[in-house]
């Protein structure tokens, strides 16, 4: 069992010890119950302290036992709280470092708490589109008053233990520790108190007898309602919060605690926890390699070299200055060096007067940075990350450069995000050194890291790497080498499938509000205007080459020779007036577009979001799935942490792997096999990939 059973004196102490923070798993729940019964039945014992071991009283649900049938085992957490509750002997709770979600609700089922000061207390439990199911939502607005609770409730975040104790008649705390050393002395203390009060029998004080009104009743809960719902437009948690606190000041605690199960119990069930719950879990999965186990030896890196001082340059050197490490920025010429620093001071010093960094932090920051020329200057650095010219030929020269002048055991980057990172590798002695890192821009903002694994990067390296990214708070995830890797290589299917889109019909802006009103950031069209649609205009001149056969809308091109490159040419698929960013429909694009459809005999046709949507979303899906089938991605919610945190997919769908499991696979293939048959798009870009196609058959889901 996972909690330890000790007796000091006239008190025993349940130390929950399941580490890292205690999560109420099964075997912890039964450590709970059986300590307390012991307690009981022991005649010397007075009074019982439940306190955590290690960094935190509980951080509430062990999230390995999450959709096991352990999670709901008895005794489930409501039945701990309830031995609590009916405890002979008083329980006091001693509280620490963290009490969140069901490790608070279990503190609110004890007789008393005492808490040490820095503790973090909360209800996390809408950040995965559920409300608090042991109790919270009954019992907080008890203790801290209805306007707090619901506050902390909706938004899930944590409040410090001593500014909880200021709150004016607060219940939570019946007692602040002096300090986090003298919580467990003063914690005995206070139990050995409380069993003398009830040595006579006097009943002890329990949080659900306590009264729950709000002075304004319904017309507070309104006015809460209307402001939540402004706020989390696709999430239907945050509201449910607001109905189950208003059943605590509405029903008797017991038919509150029925809500607050129905409530819990249908969140569980809808697609939108379901994507919480799935990211929730993805992005802790990011980080695990399956061949790289989590002790491999990590490289130290306390310096870095970044090659090259334009857009990504710049911004992947402002990650790792704002994490506190140095930065040699090297460029061929002294004008390009200074443009390349004068953009970094530009971004602090709008990020200053904004007022999100302060003036000493930016001194500091920018003291990290070194400008050079030489490459005599870099040779001693950890880490050097390549963002020269998107040219072979260019990658070419540096790294047999970075071969010469780094130090052994330097690790060698490159952020290229289209080139072979095998060849790069190449071009060194120590290809176990080299590795990917493909920031997305601005790097900067950008959350997505993807870390480009060569046939011969070294495990170290990776490891490395990946630690190195949760250090500047990047999402990373691990992609085999292929054209695009896994991003990119997805998005040109999505991007193909918009081009049929509009030969068949479609205006762009129609596409783009369909793809908008599904949760997209931003729809394709709006994106290439964004990004620069000669970008797209030269991966396709290469394709003609590599790849003769594949189909595309000549559109694109169309519109890319009009010189209509996107927002920085202030003409793209959408006009832009001069400084706006405003995407206004296009009488000229929509001429082209018409004029092309007439030459290729196109009779355009009505077409509905929701066919957009899936033809959008499946191209996704279906080269996501020749994605794992290839090896590139080591899981399918990799694939959707990728498509969250680089490319705006909507969160409330959990990413595109995700949502076709929530669709169904076999509704996924059986659209594929309809969309086949329409003359104006590319029977082949509907095969579905093997893997989904056994999937769908064997009624078997991606993750
Ligand atoms: N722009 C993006 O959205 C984006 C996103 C991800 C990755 N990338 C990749 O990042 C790399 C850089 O792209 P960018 O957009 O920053 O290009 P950029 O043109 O803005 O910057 C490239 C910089 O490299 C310098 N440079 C060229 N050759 C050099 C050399 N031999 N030694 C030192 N400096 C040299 C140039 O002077 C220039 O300042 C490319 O590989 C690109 O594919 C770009």
């Amino acid at each position: 069992m996972t909690a330890e059973y000790k007796v000091h004196g006239d008190v025993a102490v349940i130390t929950m010890a399941n580490p890292p923070v205690n999560g109420l798993g099964l075997s912890t729940r039964l450590g709970l119950t059986d300590g307390i019964a012991k307690a009981n039945a022991d005649s010397s014992v007075k009074a019982i302290v439940i306190t955590g071991a290690g960094k935190a009283f509980s951080g509430g649900a062990d999230i390995r036992e999450f959709g096991s049938a352990k999670a709901t085992q008895e005794p489930n957490l409501l039945s701990v709280i309830r031995v609590c509750e009916n405890s002979d002997k008083p329980v006091v709770a001693a509280i620490h470092s963290v009490a969140m979600g069901g490790g608070l609700e279990l503190a609110l089922g004890c007789h008393y708490r005492i808490a040490a000061p820095g503790a973090s207390i909360a209800l996390p439990e809408v950040k995965l589109g559920l409300i608090p199911g042991a109790g919270g939502t009954q019992r907080l607005p008890r203790v801290i008053g209805v306007e707090p609770a619901l506050n902390m409730i909706v938004s899930g975040e944590p409040i410090k233990s001593e500014m909880l104790a200021m709150l004016p008649g607060q219940k939570l705390f019946d007692q602040m520790a002096a300090s986090a050393e003298s919580l467990a002395e003063e914690a005995l203390a206070l139990a050995r108190q409380m069993a003398a009060k009830h040595a006579d029998g006097t009943p002890k004080p329990l949080v659900k007898n306590l009264p729950c009104k709000h002075p304004q009743g319904d017309a507070y809960f309104q006015f809460a309602r209307n402001m939540v719902k402004g706020m989390s437009k696709n999430f239907p948690a945050p509201g449910k919060c607001v109905d189950a606190v208003q059943a605590a000041t509405k029903q008797k605690f017991d038919d509150g605690m029925l809500t607050e199960r129905e409530i819990f119990t249908n969140l569980m069930l809808t697609p939108e926890s379901r994507a919480l719950r799935h990211i929730f879990m993805a992005d802790r999965a990011a980080s695990k390699i399956a061949d790289v186990p989590e002790d491999t030896p990590k490289r130290t890196i306390e310096s870095v070299a970044v090659i090259g001082a334009g857009t990504m340059g710049g911004g992947i050197s402002m990650n790792f200055l704002n994490a506190g490490i140095p930065v040699k920025m090297l460029e061929m010429k002294q004008d390009a060096l200074d443009r390349g620093v004068a953009t970094i001071r530009k971004n602090y010093e709008s990020q200053v007067k904004k007022g999100k960094l302060k003036q000493d932090k930016y001194e500091q920051r920018m003291a990290l940075l070194t400008p050079t020329l030489s490459y005599d200057d870099i040779g001693q650095a950890d880490l050097v990350i390549e963002a020269v010219f998107e040219e072979m030929g260019v990658k070419e020269t540096v790294f047999k450069k970075l071969d010469q002048v780094m130090k052994p055991g330097a690790i060698l980057a490159s952020n290229t995000s289209t080139l072979d990172v095998n060849q790069i590798a190449a071009f060194t002695q120590r290809p176990q050194d080299v590795v990917g890192m493909h920031f997305f821009s601005p790097a900067n903002v950008m959350k997505l890291l993807e870390v480009v694994r060569g046939a011969k990067t070294g495990k170290d390296v990776l490891a490395t790497v990946m630690a190195l990214g949760k250090k500047i708070k990047k999402t990373s995830v691990v992609s085999g080498v292929c054209d695009g890797f896994i991003g990119n290589r997805m998005i040109e299917q999505y991007s193909r499938q918009a081009g049929f889109l509009v030969d068949e019909g479609c205006t762009p802006a129609q596409v783009d509000k369909a793809v908008e009103k599904f949760g997209f950031a931003m729809g394709p069209f709006r994106m290439g205007d964004l990004a620069g649609n000669d970008i797209g205009w030269a991966i396709r001149k290469r394709r003609a080459v590599e790849r003769p056969n594949m189909l595309y809308s000549q559109t694109a091109d169309l519109l890319c020779e009009m010189g209509r490159f996107g927002q920085k040419t202030g003409a793209g698929w959408y006009d832009y007036q001069a400084g706006k960013r405003d995407a206004i429909p296009s009488a000229a694009v929509v001429e082209m577009i018409e004029k092309y459809r007439a030459s290729k005999g196109i009779t355009p046709r009505k077409i509905s979001d929701e066919e957009i949507v899936q033809r959008l979303v499946f191209a996704l899906v279906n080269e996501g799935a020749h994605i794992l089938e290839d090896g590139i991605a080591g899981k399918a919610s990799d694939i959707d942490m990728v498509y969250l945190t680089g490319y705006g997919f909507p969160i409330f769908r959990g990413g595109p792997m995700l949502y076709a499991d929530q669709v169904g696979l076999f509704n996924v293939v059986q659209a594929m096999h309809h969309f086949a048959q329409n003359p104006h798009d590319d029977a082949s870009f509907w095969q579905p990939a093997p893997l989904l196609a056994r999937l769908a058959a064997e009624g078997k889901s991606f993750n």
